[in-house]
């Protein structure tokens, strides 16, 4: 890795990587369309209730179990099963075989950014009419080599930053970029609310009808809280390993899961005005993001540069979570390989996402006809892993990290002197851990399991 175990200077550091890790597509492109399937406002009451309760929770474990260690995942897990002697071993390698699998389909969606970037790009220098046909989602998805060119010009970028080792750099200058994001978002966000349609999203958004969720939507919770706080994957392993002695876990893990929230729901408060409007658009389609706001940028007063600077910026959030995907690969090929070399490890696990990625990529055109369960590839793929695989990685994870800390090491890096809520909160925490999270994933699994029959 680039930086070394412990190196941030500044507890500010932390906090762009990791938000800048837990904010990016998932946020903006998977929420919404999780929120269409299941109905809108009472999954987004139990969304929110489990990123809080469970997400926080399992978030600060991770990042303790990095900073504890100072190691990345596989070797983390490791000395966690050793000490407790237990069989959590490969947890930390399903992560990153998870991690890989993960990239190599977030770069066919990051693909879809990059082209829309260019699109609008191109489009500041023609007319209406051929800036629409340019920005029209159904040629993106008719097209798979497209697509496929696309994800492999993402995945080549994103290993030529890390070969490179100029991560961290990029990153930090990324995140400098997420104020000018910010800003976008809300003028989007005010604009979009003050479409005619705004009361029927108020209601959809925050009107709880229970009746709507399903038997999965517990899992389809859970799977999307664990996503978009990049949790089961190791990169929050791998980030606490870098914090520093005085910083207080607690606190930095609660935060990052509160801002990483708080943005899905201004992602659903900027999209849903703008999709029932259109009226046309399945709210459960993953591509409702790219059919509504393209069209509706463009339809409005300087929408072109606006779209431009919407899509660079979405398409920085992406490189930079993408980043962090390939290196929770590396620097686990490289802990566990030590002969093969970083740039050479780099390389490796490209050429693998690149492999990974052809699927997906050809789901909408080549292989629109494979169907599984009534879905396309891209979406089968998207549920198997986030709702059926990651919740039981993050388990694991937390799991072996349970079991191979003792109470006293828990206590010692939970409890903050200075802190009296962090007196009163730890015995949650340690409940939470220990009883609810394990007991929630099982349910949400079962019922899972049972809503196939
Ligand atoms: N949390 C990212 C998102 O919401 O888009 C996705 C992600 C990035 C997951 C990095 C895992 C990761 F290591």
């Amino acid at each position: 890795m680039a930086a070394k175990r412990g190196a941030w200077r500044t507890r500010f550091g932390f906090y762009l990587l990791a938000i800048g890790s837990a904010c990016g597509l998932g946020n903006l492109w998977r929420f919404p369309y999780v929120v269409g399937e299941n109905g809108g406002g009472a999954f987004i009451l139990l969304y929110v209730f489990m990123a809080l309760a469970i997400g926080a929770p399992m978030l600060i474990a991770e990042l303790m179990l990095g900073k504890n260690t100072r190691k990345s995942v596989m070797v983390a897990t490791q000395q966690m099963a050793q000490k407790s002697n237990t069989g959590f071993k490969w947890a930390g390698r399903l992560a990153v075989i998870l991690t890989i699998v993960v990239f190599s389909y977030y770069a066919v969606i990051s693909g879809w950014v990059l082209h829309f970037m260019t699109q609008f790009f191109v489009s500041l220098f023609s007319d209406y009419e051929s800036a629409s046909s340019k920005t029209n989602l159904a040629a993106l998805m008719g097209n798979g080599w497209l697509q496929l060119m696309l994800a492999s010009a993402h995945i080549l970028i994103t290993v030529v930053v890390v070969v490179k080792g100029v991560q961290e750099g990029l990153e930090r200058w990324i995140s400098y970029m997420m104020p000018l994001f910010a800003a976008l978002v809300i003028v989007l966000l005010v604009k979009s609310f003050s479409l005619p349609s705004t009361p029927e999203v108020v209601r959809f958004l925050f009107y709880p009808d229970f009746s709507k969720l399903t038997m999965s939507s517990l899992n389809h919770a859970l799977g999307h809280v664990f996503f978009t706080l990049s949790l089961g994957f190791g990169t929050m392993v791998t980030y606490g390993s870098y914090m520093r002695d005085e910083d207080h876990v607690p606190t930095a893990g609660f935060r990052v899961a509160l801002v990483d929230s708080l943005i899905s729901l201004v992602a659903v408060m900027m999209i849903f005005p703008v999709a029932f409007q259109a009226s046309n658009v399945p709210l459960t389609d993953p591509a409702l993001m790219f059919e509504v706001l393209p069209r509706y940028l463009l339809g409005i007063h300087g929408g072109t540069l606006f779209g431009l600077a919407f899509f660079v910026c979405l398409y920085m959030a992406a490189l930079n979570a993408s980043i962090g995907l390939l290196e929770v690969v590396v620097s686990n090929f490289v802990d566990t390989k030590k002969n093969i070399g970083r740039v050479r490890a780099t390389w490796y696990s490209g050429l693998v996402a690149l492999l990974l990625a052809i699927l997906p990529a050809l789901s909408s055109s080549v292989l629109k006809a494979v169907r599984v369960g009534g879905r396309s590839l891209i979406e089968s793929l998207d549920s198997l892993l986030i709702n059926w695989f990651l919740p039981l990685v993050a388990l694991a994870i937390l799991l072996a990290f349970y079991k191979g800390t003792s109470e006293k090491e828990k206590e010692v890096s939970f409890i903050d002197k200075d802190k009296f809520v962090s007196y009163s909160m730890y015995p949650h925490w340690i409940f939470v851990l220990k009883w609810v999270a394990p007991a929630i994933i099982g349910l949400g699994f079962v019922l899972q399991v049972l809503s196939l029959f």
